[in-house]
């Protein structure tokens, strides 16, 4: 008895379950956790060198690669994004860096046979977006796409402020909502050359603010049909409105992906309206639930919250629950493969909070492990925890 305990325990204990994260904070360092089903710790910290104040992570499981925008969005002429190669145990070398405008926030792969082998900045502060070919070598944009215009929230809206960018599931278009000018600009990707071709926008409500976007693709769609299967929709979270928006996706023959508003409900109970100074932040999907982060809506005190929504089979959202954020403004949040866990970055209090998740019915149940990374920040300022994925 006694031996078989001593060989069971490190085998099905914590080694059997250790998962890993990565983690950015604002203060200049790429963050290695290990979560063992119950603690949440910190194996490595690395610098991000000279991107000064990193805000995102696009993680290349498969190329063991991670790459990371620099929202620098004063002082210095602009920023870097810099990508590494990544060793065992959390360790990081071959850093290569891209020289990018100010205020980038977000970035996505995109192109090539692989679907990886172009990368784009949504800059927020400098209004644009930009591409680079990889791997990285130091130097200038293949592209920038720069955007005018304003809409009707003079403190938020005074310029174009794309504030995210990503792949639609046939890897032809390329999204980017743009926070400044309520459009949510559809780009053609040619996967040979890189370059972007903006071909139509979606058009939500003036003063919505689109922020943040992730597509959905029904259940029953097989491979082949995936690309114009009914029901294949974006959900879309609206930082100014506080709402989220549900958008009927078509391809029409040869032409642009189309955008056809179908839904816009608030995080809330009832449709009732988020508190003053609520700023919705990411929407991720798992199976046919979607979720929401609702930075500074206070609702479980001093605590935010996430939002759960049911998916129909035709890509109707039903509002179904709310959980803690387990800390305040979360910034980032990322569910793992199997679906039993999801990571909370919260940005202010520079926390990641692990939640279980119940595969079957997509709840949010309660917090499992917490980390405090670094400095805690100052509530509307950047700093703190910026992004954090499941290494996996
Ligand atoms: C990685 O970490 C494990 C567990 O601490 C250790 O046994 C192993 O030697 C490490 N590997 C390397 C290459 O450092
Ligand atoms: C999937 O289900 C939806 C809604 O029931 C239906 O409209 C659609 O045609 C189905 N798609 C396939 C590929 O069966
Ligand atoms: C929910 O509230 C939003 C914002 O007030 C509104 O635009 C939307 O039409 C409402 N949705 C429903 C289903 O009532
Ligand atoms: C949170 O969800 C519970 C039910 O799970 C509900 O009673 C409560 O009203 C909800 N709060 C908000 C702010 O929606
Ligand atoms: C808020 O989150 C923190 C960090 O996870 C936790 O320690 C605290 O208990 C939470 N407070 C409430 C009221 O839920």
């Amino acid at each position: 008895m006694l031996s078989s305990h001593f060989v069971l325990l490190p085998l099905f204990g914590s080694v059997a379950s250790a998962a890993n994260l990565w983690a950015t904070h604002y203060s200049g360092t790429i963050n290695y956790l290990t979560f063992s089903g119950s603690s949440l710790t910190l194996t490595k910290s690395t610098s991000t060198g000279n991107n000064k104040l990193p805000s995102w992570i696009t993680y290349d499981g498969v190329g063991k690669a991670l790459y990371i925008p620099d929202e620098t969005f004063y002082g210095a002429q602009g920023g870097n994004l810099v990508s590494f190669a990544i060793g065992t145990n959390g360790s990081l070398s071959s850093i290569e860096t891209g020289a990018t405008p100010l205020g980038a926030v977000a970035t996505a792969l995109y192109g090539g046979s692989d679907g990886k082998s172009f990368i784009a900045n949504a800059h927020y502060q400098s209004s644009q977006v930009t591409t680079f070919k990889l791997p990285l070598s130091g130097g200038q944009p293949l592209q920038t796409l720069k955007y005018t215009g304003k809409g009707v929230n003079p403190s938020r809206q005074e310029a174009p402020h794309p504030h995210h960018a990503f792949v639609d599931p046939t890897g032809d278009f390329l999204i980017v909502p743009d926070l400044g000018t309520d459009l949510i600009r559809i780009n053609k990707i040619d996967k040979t050359t890189g370059k972007l071709t903006e071909c139509g926008t979606g058009k939500p409500v003036p003063g919505t603010g689109p922020r943040h976007g992730v597509f959905w693709i029904p259940a029953n769609a097989s491979s082949r049909v995936r690309r114009a299967a009914a029901g294949t929709t974006l959900f879309v979270a609206n930082e100014l409105s506080n709402t989220v928006t549900g958008w009927s996706v078509s391809y029409p023959s040869g032409g642009c992906l189309t955008l056809t508003l179908k839904q816009t409900l608030t995080p809330y109970q009832g449709n009732s309206t988020a508190v003053r100074g609520t700023k919705v932040g990411e929407v991720h999907v798992k199976g046919n639930f979607l979720y929401s982060a609702n930075r500074n809506d206070k609702k479980f005190s001093p605590n935010d919250s996430l939002s759960q929504y049911t998916i129909a089979s035709d890509g109707t959202l039903t509002w179904t629950d709310n959980t803690s954020s387990y800390g305040t403004y979360p910034r980032t949040f990322d569910i793992n493969k199997a679906g039993d866990y999801v990571a909370i970055g919260d940005q202010t209090t520079a926390n990641v909070a692990i939640v279980t998740r119940d595969t079957t019915t997509g709840k949010l149940g309660n917090r499992v492990a917490d980390l405090r990374i670094s400095t805690v920040g100052t509530p509307e300022n950047e700093d703190g925890v910026s992004a954090v994925v499941w290494a996996e």
